[in-house]
C-alpha cells in the first residue's frame, strides 16, 4: 500500500543550510533505492517533510529520520493511504523559504489542511 506521512519538526541549533543539503543529497540516493518520493521544507528553524512510500519502507525511513539528531520535536502530523503521489518528480526535494512560513504555523494549528500545504509547496517547487 502507498502512504504519504508529514511531520514537522525541530532544526538541531547548530544546523546550517549546507549541512541540510548535504542531507538531502543523501536522502536522495537512499530514496532513489527505495522508491520514496517527497519534500523537505525548511523555513528556519522549522522542518515541513512530506513522505509517500510503500508502507514497510515508510516504517523504516521514518525510524531512520525519527532517531537523526540533526533535528528534535518531531510531531507527525498525518500518515495516510494515498492512490498517487504528489511529489513523484522529487526523490526528495527541498524547499528553503520564508513565504510558506505562515502556511506552516497554520498546518501546526489545524488550520491549513496538508493537501493546501502540499499546494503551495507545489507552487515553489515547480520553479526549481
Ligand atoms: C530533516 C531530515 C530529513 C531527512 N530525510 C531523509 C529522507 O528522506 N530519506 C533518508 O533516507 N534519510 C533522510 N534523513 C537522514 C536520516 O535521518 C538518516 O541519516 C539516513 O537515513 C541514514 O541513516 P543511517 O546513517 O542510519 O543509515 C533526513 C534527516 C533529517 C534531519
Amino acid at each position: 500500500m502507498l502512504e504519504r506521512l508529514v511531520y514537522v519538526s525541530t532544526a538541531a541549533p547548530d544546523l546550517t543550510l549546507p549541512i541540510v543539503r548535504r542531507i538531502v543529497a543523501r536522502a536522495q540516493i537512499r530514496n532513489r533505492q527505495l522508491d520514496v518520493t517527497g519534500m523537505l521544507l525548511y523555513v528556519h528553524p522549522e522542518f515541513v517533510q512530506v513522505l509517500e512510500a510503500r508502507s514497510e519502507v515508510l516504517d523504516e525511513v521514518v525510524a531512520h529520520i525519527a532517531e537523526d539528531p540533526r533535528h528534535r520535536d518531531i510531531r507527525i502530523i498525518e500518515r495516510k493511504a494515498i492512490t498517487a503521489r504528489r511529489f513523484d518528480r522529487w526523490n526528495m526535494g527541498l524547499l528553503v523559504t520564508v513565504a510558506l512560513a505562515q502556511a506552516v504555523q497554520a498546518l501546526k494549528a489545524g488550520e491549513l489542511s496538508v493537501d493546501g500545504l502540499i499546494d503551495a509547496m507545489l507552487v515553489d517547487a515547480d520553479l526549481l
